[in-house]
């Protein structure tokens, strides 16, 4: 896909918008824009201003229940030209066809080896193994490195490495292990570039490893029809102190609460998507540094060895 580093930004909703994707490839990896459970075609086409002088050097993520509530999103894509769409959260595999009848390369997040051959024989070019620690929504089935372990043993279709990457040393890890590269989203949440309001990022800077909680809890109270195989690993906080486990009995005033929140960007209340790398987070920095700081120091510990 002609890229510097070994790098492609995990499409994030609401956070991963086209000012994020035109830094990522700035600095040789692949920016990619994310429209997640609120993305819609013109919320893309918005994104897509950003990205219009990249040459196509970009990519679009979309969630597949989103995709089939708004199908011109998929339109919209295709008609951008970008160099990759993924398309995951879903098991139907028919528009991997479309897309790469567009000359337009296909990835999807899998969970483990058997998902990972269903894709590869749909046709998809890339295959992004995402483990547990990961950030958003996702199958909590298998950690990172075993999963890669079991993807690299079953395809021989590239294969990008997700999930808690957040540091030299897990990158370095992830290319020793055999990927052909990273898909990175908890680290870039916090970048100059990100969408994500201040108080998110703040969240992130002053969060360690240990603040993350697996949950279906938002989902839930905002009647989101996340398919269950896929929570979210967020940011511990007051709402998933409350509610975590609770679903069954949210109300409605938790449910106003938490609408107030995410208009307000108040992340005591408001989910913040985050992975178990979140503690690598220390300040806001243009994404140029955070890849250039990855890959010196990932080039640094492979060469030790
Ligand atoms: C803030 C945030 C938003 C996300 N939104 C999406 C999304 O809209 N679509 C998607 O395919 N994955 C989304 N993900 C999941 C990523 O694709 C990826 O699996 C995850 O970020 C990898 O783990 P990491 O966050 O530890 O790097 C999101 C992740 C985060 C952190």
């Amino acid at each position: 896909m002609g890229l510097r580093v070994p790098v492609v930004n995990a499409p994030m909703g609401g956070v991963a918008g086209g000012r994020l994707a035109a830094a990522v490839t700035s600095a040789g990896g692949l920016g990619m824009i994310g429209m997640g459970s609120a993305g819609s075609a013109a919320a893309l086409r918005e994104e897509l201003r950003h990205t219009a002088s990249l040459g196509g050097r970009f990519g679009i993520g979309l969630v597949k229940w989103v995709v089939d509530a708004d199908p011109e999103l998929l339109d919209v894509a295709i008609a951008a030209a970008p160099t990759l769409i993924a398309v995951s959260f879903g098991s139907d595999p028919s528009w991997i066809a479309r897309v790469r009848d567009s000359g337009i390369r296909t990835a999807t997040q899998v969970y483990n080896a058997a998902e990972a051959r269903r894709a590869a024989d749909a046709g998809i070019d890339v295959l992004v193994a995402r483990g547990a620690e990961g950030g958003g929504h996702g199958a909590m089935e298998m950690a990172t490195l075993p999963l890669l372990d079991a993807v690299l043993d079953a395809v021989s279709t590239p294969v990008l490495a997700a999930g808690g990457i957040g540091s030299p040393a897990s990158f370095a890890a992830a290319l020793a292990a055999g990927a052909d590269g990273v898909w990175l989203g908890t680290r870039l949440a916090a970048c100059a570039e990100s969408s994500l309001p201040e108080a998110g990022r703040r969240a992130l800077i002053a969060a360690e490893g240990t603040d993350t909680v697996v949950t279906t809890a938002f989902d839930v109270a905002m009647r989101l029809p996340w398919p269950a195989r896929f929570p979210a690993r967020v940011l511990r906080n007051d709402f998933t102190a409350r509610w975590a486990g609770h679903e069954d009995a949210l109300d409605e005033q938790a449910r106003a609460e938490l609408a107030a929140a995410v208009a307000a960007d108040d992340p005591r209340t408001a989910p913040i998507d985050a992975g178990q790398g979140v503690g690598a987070i220390t300040a806001v920095t243009p994404a140029a540094q955070v890849i250039d700081e990855l890959c010196s120091g990932a080039a640094e510990l492979l060469a030790r060895h």
